[in-house]
């Protein structure tokens, strides 16, 4: 098995792998972008949101001379948005420090921002045939089910041991890598897939311990059982019109540098902070709504008020504004506030 799996694996790929998707190029750009765009989004999303971005951002030093709000922007809804600070940074990275080109070495690519070993190394393979295995999700379902690897693969010792095997894995021959590494990517997604593995359709079918063992549904192992913390806030949506007030969120922790709507930690501290500045009554709540991050959960009071009265329209803090509800949802905000704002517009 050990022998037979690159060639078995590409073979797979030419004949039954994809072969359309927009960032299948040679450009080293459109390659990292695509790369990044995936890490934690769906391709179903990435090929909607992945033309959009190209368009205004046709090359990296297009990207890298952007203002840091508009690159937001136009990744606001793909989420984890610290991906989209990383991919500037790194932008003006390679600017700086490669003279516009992406270097060709897994080491040197993973010295970018948000670029890990094994998004250096899907990049290093497509784009420079290089021989250097990626190890995500997807393939560690692969790896642990056809070499019956047991262990939770988030644990150091499990993950080493994989990284070990893939690398015993790779083709010798270079010129194979592409096909190679989409070979990994596909079989994971599309027949290796977590519920129901198609395993009559599989190339490695005789050779996987899982499928011969009936333990595909146990392997990859689960992460060990944990608790995550509740979290509660209130959020205002303050309208004045048919404006509402957003402020600016600071550039690092939760949703850094995003637009949000002002937080206080209970209603009473909102209503509070209302009438003490004789800006109006808060309207009833609306019903709570939940958001999950990988370390908490956070329950969301939306609390809306009229500031039509006294003072209304006026700005209130430094790093506010006013911005019409027509606009608000799309202008770069975390997705639970794009929900709320979409609501207020109704
Ligand atoms: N997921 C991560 N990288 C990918 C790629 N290049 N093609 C399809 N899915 C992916």
């Amino acid at each position: 098995m050990h022998s037979s799996f690159a060639a078995r694996l590409t073979a797979w790929q030419k004949m039954h792998g994809r072969h359309d998707l927009p960032w299948q190029v040679s450009d080293p750009y459109r390659i990292w972008l695509s790369e990044i765009m995936l890490q934690q989004t769906q391709v179903k999303s990435v090929l909607e949101y992945y033309p959009r971005f190209l368009a205004r951002f046709p090359d990296v030093a297009a990207l890298a001379a952007a203002p840091q709000e508009d690159v937001l922007t136009l990744w606001s809804g793909l989420g984890y948005y610290s991906r989209a600070r990383n991919l500037h940074k790194a932008a003006q990275m390679v600017m700086a420090e490669f003279g516009g080109s992406f270097p060709a070495e897994r080491q040197q690519l993973e010295r970018l921002p948000g670029v890990g070993r094994s998004t250096a190394a899907a990049i290093a393979s497509f784009a420079f045939g290089r021989r250097e295995t990626i190890l995500d999700g997807n393939v560690k379902r692969v790896l642990t089910r056809c070499f019956g690897v047991a262990g939770f693969p988030g644990e150091r010792a499990v993950e080493q041991s994989l990284w070990r095997l893939a690398e015993d894995l790779l083709p010798r021959d270079a010129a194979l890598m592409s096909a190679y590494t989409q070979g990994l990517m596909d079989l994971g997604a599309t027949v290796c897939s977590r519920g129901k593995p198609a395993c009559t359709v599989c190339p490695m079918v005789d050779g996987c311990v899982a499928a011969r063992e009936g333990r595909t549904g146990e392997l990859p192992t689960p992460r060990p059982k944990k608790t995550v913390p509740t979290r509660h806030t209130v959020m205002l949506l303050a309208t004045h019109g048919d404006k509402v007030w957003l402020l600016r969120r600071p550039p690092t922790g939760i949703w850094g540098g995003l637009l949000s709507l002002p937080e206080f930690e209970t209603s009473t501290q909102a209503e509070d902070w209302l009438q003490r500045t004789g800006r109006g009554d808060a309207l009833p709540a609306w019903p709570e709504l939940e958001h999950v991050f990988t370390h908490y959960r956070l329950i969301i009071t939306p609390l809306p008020a009229r500031l039509d009265g006294l003072n209304g329209g006026a700005a209130m803090e430094d790093n506010g504004q006013w911005l019409p509800l027509a606009e608000a949802p799309d202008a770069g905000v975390p997705a639970p506030v794009r929900r709320l704002l979409l609501r207020l517009a109704e």
